[in-house]
């Protein structure tokens, strides 16, 4: 066995699509190493970390339901871990282990990647809903100076989230919903609305800015509701897929020293995972 392992811990794992797509790196860049499944029960956390030295893991990603609980455990978290009030990613710097959190990088990495220089010229973001994922758009609008209205079915979630962000960011229901659109630049959709199994996110775009651009964090199906129609206004569009695979390459430089590239194979790969097991995905 490798001593160059990686993990992927929460409970359950099964469905993580984070192994596929850091083995895709660790064969695409002939390093020898691990990326492993760990199911970890509330329970069994402790004992997690009370071998993680001996274990020898170089870091990992955290998930459902340990992103909170980890923190005790660790020597350090980082900024944005305050902001989003979550960890997903450990590594070790010197002999402290880390705790980060790089959704945020992952929204902009995919974004900027889609629609490069799209940050020039906007300067209002209304993003809809009000859990982990909005706060991974708003902690990134922000440091890009995006002024960013809030919308949420339960009103009460956004003002708790916009004290918490302070300056630039605004609290609303969704009934303001169409004001809002007509001075965005950009909508973010952070709700589970338009996932497979849930209702898809049904709101007017008509009200849009003519040049702004749809960004949907959902990605089973690759293509929402809301983006194809977003697509057919002629509205640029940014799918969830890239937000995973961006939010990847910081945990993978980390633990294995090398920055890996966000590449058309990747995306293919990971498209076709998701059709595969996703009927009319
Ligand atoms: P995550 O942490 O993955 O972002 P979450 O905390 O469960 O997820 O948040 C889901 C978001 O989708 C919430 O903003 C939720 O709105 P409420 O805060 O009012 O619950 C939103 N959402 C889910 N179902 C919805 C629906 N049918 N209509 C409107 N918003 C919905």
């Amino acid at each position: 066995m490798t001593s160059r392992r990686a993990f992927v811990m929460g409970h359950p794992v099964a469905h993580s699509r984070s192994p596929m797509l850091h083995g895709y790196w660790l064969e695409r860049y002939g390093i020898e190493g691990s990326y492993e499944r760990v199911d970890v029960a509330p329970d069994g956390l402790k004992d997690f970390f009370d071998t993680y030295r001996e274990v020898g893991w170089l870091g990992g990603n955290v998930t459902v339901p340990h992103k909170i609980a980890v923190i005790p455990f660790l020597d350090r978290t980082e900024e944005a871990v305050e902001a989003m009030g979550a960890v997903n990613t450990l590594w070790w710097e010197d002999d402290m282990l880390v705790g980060g959190n790089t959704d945020y990088i992952g929204f902009l990495g995919n974004i900027d990647e889609l629609v490069p220089g799209w940050d020039r010229d906007a300067r209002r973001a209304t993003v809809l809903g009000a859990g982990g994922a909005a706060r991974a758009a708003i902690y990134g609008l922000r440091g890009r100076g995006l002024e960013v209205s809030l919308c949420n079915r339960t009103i009460a979630r956004a003002e708790a989230l916009a004290t918490h962000f302070g300056d630039g960011v605004s609290a609303h229901g969704l009934d303001a919903l169409p004001g809002l659109l007509s001075q965005s630049d950009l909508l973010v959709n952070t709700t589970s609305l338009g996932m497979v199994g849930q209702p898809p996110l049904d709101i007017d775009l008509a009200p849009l800015k003519a040049d702004a651009i749809v960004y949907d964090v959902v990605y089973v199906p690759l293509e929402t509701v809301i983006l194809k129609a977003a697509k057919a206004r002629g509205h640029r569009t940014v799918d969830g897929l890239g937000m995973l695979l961006h939010q990847a390459v910081e945990g993978f430089s980390h633990w294995f020293g090398r920055r890996p590239e966000v590449t058309a194979e990747l995306r293919t790969l990971l498209s076709d995972d998701i059709r595969a097991k996703t009927p009319g995905a």
